[in-house]
């Protein structure tokens, strides 16, 4: 089984790409500048000439606020980028596994979203997601398309990084307690792609760590864990005047994903411990 991996350089293409390192699984990986989702011609050379069995596409736009005010970017990747390798995955047979978010949904719901719910974005960026599913629903009848959030691994640009240097930098941080939704590891995600690729899963699936939890309660976690001095302070996601609306509550069940695998995904908190005495050990 070949695999081609679009947007390797990321926090969520960089977990793949151990993982089929360390698993002697046959790929190639790929990400900007070499390929540009949002360039047909490139996507069409590049899945054409290595013809994959499977295409996982990590790549996107994920800048939530400048999403408001840079719109073409985010339409031009995660919309058409993605409506172009759902595109040539048909024409060259390739299996397509696709990751989107829980910031489809308006976040109005007062309980976990499951995949039947009816998604409604309240950001650019959302809705550039959501029109990037529905891309993949008009153009293949195969497909895996799995709604994650929160994520954080090895990367540069999630909440962990964020909230580390900002105990560095000051005495008090304030972080948000109405903003609600699961933190989810890199860790999992791979794990559970892997898995549901295996076993020939297909489908629009949601797949988090267990539980949820507001910002504040992961800000906690992570100043417990990492044992850190800092005082941490629950404030209101408005106070801070995003140009991003974000949904209050948009955490996800795993249940739909759990059953057909027959697994128990783990618990946000355990799932945080295992990746924290992890990233100690390489530092
Ligand atoms: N991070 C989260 O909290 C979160 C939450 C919910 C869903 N997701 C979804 O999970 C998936 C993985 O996210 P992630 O956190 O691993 O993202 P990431 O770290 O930002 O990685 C995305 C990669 O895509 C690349 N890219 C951007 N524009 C591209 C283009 N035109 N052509 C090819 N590659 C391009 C980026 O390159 P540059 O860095 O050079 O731009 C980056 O290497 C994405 O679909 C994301 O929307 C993420």
């Amino acid at each position: 089984m070949k695999y081609l991996l679009i947007g390797s350089l990321g926090q969520l293409g960089t977990e793949f790409k151990n993982y089929f390192q360390k698993n002697n699984i046959d790929f190639i990986e790929t990400d900007l500048p070499t390929l540009d989702v949002g360039n047909f011609d490139d996507v069409d050379t590049m899945i054409g000439t290595f013809k994959p069995d499977v295409v996982i596409n990590c790549s996107a736009y994920n800048y939530v606020d400048q999403a408001e005010n840079d719109r073409w970017t985010p339409i031009r990747v995660n919309t058409i980028g993605v409506r172009n390798i759902a595109y040539l995955c048909r024409k060259y047979n390739s299996f397509l596994v696709h990751f989107s978010t829980d910031y489809v949904f308006d976040g109005e719901k007062p309980s976990l979203y499951f995949e039947e719910d009816k998604p409604n974005p309240i950001n650019f960026y959302g809705l550039s997601k959501f029109l990037g599913e529905l891309s993949i629903l008009e153009e293949l009848e195969e497909y895996l398309i799995l709604r994650v959030s929160w994520l954080y691994g090895f990367g540069t640009q999630n909440f962990i990084v964020k909230f580390l240097n900002w105990s560095e930098e000051t005495d008090t941080v304030r972080v948000s307690i109405d903003e609600i939704s699961v933190p989810t590891s890199t860790r999992t995600v791979v794990a559970v792609t892997m898995k549901s690729i295996n076993e020939g899963l297909v489908g629009l699936f949601h797949l988090t760590n267990s539980g949820y939890a507001s910002r504040f309660e992961w800000a906690l976690e992570l100043k417990k864990q990492l044992g850190l001095r800092v005082n941490v302070i629950p404030a209101k996601v408005d106070e801070f005047q995003l140009p991003a609306k974000r949904p209050k509550f948009s955490a996800m069940s795993n249940q739909k994903i759990s059953d057909l695998l027959g697994i128990s995904i783990p618990p946000w908190r355990e799932e945080l411990e295992n990746f924290l005495n992890i990233f100690a050990s390489k530092n």
